[in-house]
């Protein structure tokens, strides 16, 4: 069983991967963590985030548990991320990893952009998760306050435009639903309601 969860900036998606995850006994991957990651090799190494050579390198031999999840967390790495991310060769040098995760013998569950269209063509299950830009960002403020960070309300909502912007015109791997994904909406829903949703889905193919 390969559960494929692909959506937007903030919209519950890697939430209901987490409790997709957890209630069917299914590893995860978080794919944004690798982009992370690597945006995050990039700028400890002083590596410009559009020198794909020397980025494509750094994929290449990543190794994703070297990095502290705080430091992988900050709004800062999300951006590195979403620029190393539009670069093939970085994304060809992190598929085979994806690939391998989802394939192994239990199934998975990924969640990322590309997964239901690039990763893992061939899932069982693919859900398209998104919400209105206005409640995503909602979202995102209320846990970034929370955790003492200060960012108003409008920087993000251009942080979170900007970044879906870069995600969906890229060239290679553009972020978008796959024809054959399950759109949950979760403008409107609790955390709760949306898994629910989600189980659903996954309980119609099993
Ligand atoms: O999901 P998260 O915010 O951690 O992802 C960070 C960035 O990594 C995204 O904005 C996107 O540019 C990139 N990414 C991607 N493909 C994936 C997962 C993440 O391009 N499968």
């Amino acid at each position: 069983m390969i559960i494929a969860i692909d959506g937007t900036l903030a919209s519950g998606k890697g939430t209901i991967a987490t409790r997709l995850a957890a209630h069917y006994g299914l590893p995860h991957m978080d794919t944004g963590r690798l982009y992370r990651a690597t945006g995050v090799a990039a700028m400890r190494a002083g590596v410009a985030l559009d020198d794909a050579d020397a980025i494509a390198a750094l994929a290449a031999r990543l190794d994703p548990g070297l990095y502290e999840e705080a430091e992988l967390r900050t709004a800062e790495a999300g951006v590195a991320a979403s620029k190393v991310a539009v670069i093939p060769e970085v994304r060809t040098a992190l598929l085979q990893l994806q690939r391998d995760f989802a394939h192994q013998p239990t199934g998975a569950v990924l969640d990322g952009r590309d997964i239901g269209t690039v990763v893992c063509p061939d899932a069982d299950v693919k859900l398209w998760v998104d919400a209105d830009l206005d409640a995503r960002a909602r979202r995102r403020h209320a846990e970034l306050t929370a955790s003492g960070a200060t960012i108003s309300l409008d920087d993000l909502i251009r942080q979170l435009r900007e970044r879906d912007e870069r995600d969906r015109s890229r060239k290679d791997a553009p972020m978008k639903m796959a024809a054959d994904a399950v759109l949950i909406d979760t403008t409107h829903l609790t955390i709760d309601a949306a898994v629910e949703k989600a189980r659903a889905a996954v309980d119609a193919v099993m």
